[in-house]
């Protein structure tokens, strides 16, 4: 078993509450944005969207603005299909179900489960990269694939304290298991972990782990930095065709810019006008 103190937990924001529309709000942003990105952001977002309903009647371009500093914008045009479809079909409210959340825009099963143990202290694990390396080094100390890593935590929750074992892994991963230089003398785990009991023998075991050793491709230059570009133009308002590439940009690369534009519309992010303009969905 693995044994945590309660000393090893950050005070977050959506550790504060249960409720469930919160907790799914900041899971959505927690899946591709670290952690001290998303505190100011999710406090924002939800006093302007404090339920589905508000969401939901409010336009996709709304809460488009409102992801500014997050990035991955499509996970705002899906946040608002989402909050459409928990009015239409749960009756405005999230869903305690499995297959109903997987079911939602924008979850799959990280942030179904992730709603699952946060919002309604349901005993199921919630696996990602940084639950994946813990485990890896900690209770194998071999390299665990992603549906290993998942059956494993579903083995270790104790039975009733899903909310404080996983918080606790997700803390762990970040303040001492970290990928790079891990403070392995500081970490809760020290006594009990593989890894370390082994004397830390190479290869480290999160290294071909799930999700691990696959860092992101560069972001100077790609074509998410000129959509992330354009994005920020839009939230400001309309543009005029002609005006597009530079606000992406790229002036004179119209083929990098007309693809950049087509994944936007294709995403339901952005939408053009008869005339050519382009405009937030
Ligand atoms: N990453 C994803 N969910 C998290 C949470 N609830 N706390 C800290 N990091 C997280």
């Amino acid at each position: 078993m693995l044994a945590f103190g309660s000393a090893e937990r950050r005070d977050l924001p959506w550790r504060r509450t249960r409720e469930p529309w919160a907790i799914l709000v900041s899971e959505v942003m927690l899946q591709q944005t670290q952690v001290a990105r998303v505190v100011g952001p999710y406090e924002r977002f939800l006093a302007r969207f404090p339920d589905p309903q508000t969401a939901a009647a409010a336009g996709a371009a709304e809460l488009v603005r409102a992801w500014t500093g997050l990035g991955y914008n499509r996970r705002a045009v899906a946040l608002h299909r989402c909050a459409v479809q928990l009015v239409e079909r749960h009756g405005g409210a999230v869903p305690d179900d499995a297959d109903a959340l997987r079911a939602l825009p924008g979850v799959g099963e990280y942030t179904a489960r992730a709603v699952l143990t946060f919002a309604f202290e349901e005993d199921v694990g919630v696996v990602e990269t940084n639950v994946a390396r813990v485990l890896a080094r900690a209770v194998v100390g071999a390299p665990l694939k992603r549906a290993a890593a998942q059956s494993l935590a579903d083995r270790l929750v104790p039975e009733g304290r899903s909310w404080e074992f996983n918080q606790a892994l997700f803390d762990v991963g970040a303040l001492y298991c970290r990928s790079r230089r891990p403070e392995c003398g500081r970490c809760p785990l020290r006594r009990q972990c593989r890894w370390a009991r082994a004397g830390f023998p190479e290869p480290d075991p999160a290294v071909g782990s799930a999700g691990v050793g696959r860092p992101q491709s560069a972001f100077a230059g790609s074509n998410r930095q000129g959509r992330g570009r354009l994005v920020a133009a839009l939230r400001t308002g309309p543009l005029r065709a002609g005006a597009v590439p530079a606000a992406a940009g790229w002036p004179d690369d119209p083929a990098r810019v007309a693809e950049v534009v087509a994944g936007l519309l294709a995403d339901g992010l952005a939408v053009r006008g008869a005339d050519g303009t382009l405009e937030l969905a």
